[in-house]
């Protein structure tokens, strides 16, 4: 019996270069997709597929992503007497219970594999979840982190989401070998981080979901910086995949990487067209301006 993931981590300490001038002064995780902040989309996610506690690695400038979690008294009052009580229902949906979100802090962006390292103490000796929160998924049914959690269950060790990108542009993502199926999951046979153009084993990329075991946090303790100076969380888990098994599970919604503009500018069409209360109106308004 594999052991319950109850804990998500989500690395919030990125400088989000790619999103200049947006991210100087606020975090590229508050950005909004429709009317929600990134973070909380994800945050979504994890609550659906069960995550009991929260914990946000964050770093200088993000502290609003903790008053995001926080109840705003005045505000509450505020909507409370003016009978905006819709309004009110969603803030309090929102809020995690007392006790349900931890904040850590990584002191310089020393890279993605140093982030998660930070969270050590908070996850303790149990298996965890990472949700990098730039990393939209969007499904029709179930959450891509609900789904990941079946595969867990079935296959136990360790779990790295993945999605099917065109074979010309592997080249951009961390690609993992897919072998054996076991349930909705594959056996993973091997992960490599931007592989040469026409040399990728399959074009499975790495989504940014994984579900990880505490000894992980040992080997990013060891880890020297790689590629870019930083350390890298690959890197880690190639380390960690020599001991215990890994499997892929291939999500099938749509994946969107908010990080990139692009990405989020598409992100919002793609979420703003899955709303019943805004759907129709914008709809009519993407067709007016296609059509010039
Ligand atoms: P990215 O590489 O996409 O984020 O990391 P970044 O460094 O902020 O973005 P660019 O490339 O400069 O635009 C994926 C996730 O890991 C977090 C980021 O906040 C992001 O959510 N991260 C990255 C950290 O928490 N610490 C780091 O040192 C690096």
């Amino acid at each position: 019996m594999s052991r319950p993931i109850r804990k998500a981590v989500f690395p919030v300490a990125g400088l989000g270069t790619r999103f200049l001038p947006a991210t100087k002064a606020v975090p590229k995780e508050m950005l909004t997709v429709v009317d929600r902040p990134v973070i909380q989309h994800v945050v979504d996610e994890a609550r659906e597929a069960g995550i009991e506690h929260f914990i946000f690695v964050t770093g200088r400038n993000k502290g609003v992503i903790e008053d995001h979690f926080d109840k705003q008294f005045e505000l509450e009052a505020t909507l409370e007497r003016r009978g905006k009580l819709d309004a009110l229902r969603l803030l309090k949906e929102d809020l995690p219970s007392a006790g349900q979100a931890s904040f850590t802090r990584q002191q310089e962006p020393l890279g993605l594999g140093h982030a998660v390292w930070c969270a050590r103490e908070l996850v303790g000796n149990e298996p965890f979840a990472l949700l990098l929160p730039d990393m939209l998924h969007q499904s029709e049914d179930r959450s891509c982190l609900a789904e990941m959690i079946d595969v867990y269950n079935a296959a136990g060790g360790n779990v790295v989401a993945t999605y099917e990108v065109p074979d010309d542009q592997t080249h951009q993502y961390g690609i993992v070998g897919a072998g054996e199926k076991i349930g909705k999951g594959f056996k993973m046979t091997s992960m490599v981080e931007k592989p040469k153009q026409g040399t990728a084993e399959s074009n499975y990329a790495i989504s940014g979901r994984y579900i990880l075991q505490p000894e992980i946090f040992t080997l990013l303790a060891k880890q020297e910086a790689g590629a870019g100076g930083e350390i890298q969380l690959t890197d880690a888990m190639l380390s960690l995949a020599k001991e215990q098994a890994f499997s892929g599970f291939a999500f099938e919604g749509r994946v969107f990487d908010t990080g990139s503009k692009i990405g989020f500018l598409t992100a919002n069409v793609a979420y703003a067209l899955e709303r019943d209360d805004l759907a129709g109106d914008f709809r009519k308004e993407l067709e007016a301006l296609l059509r010039g």
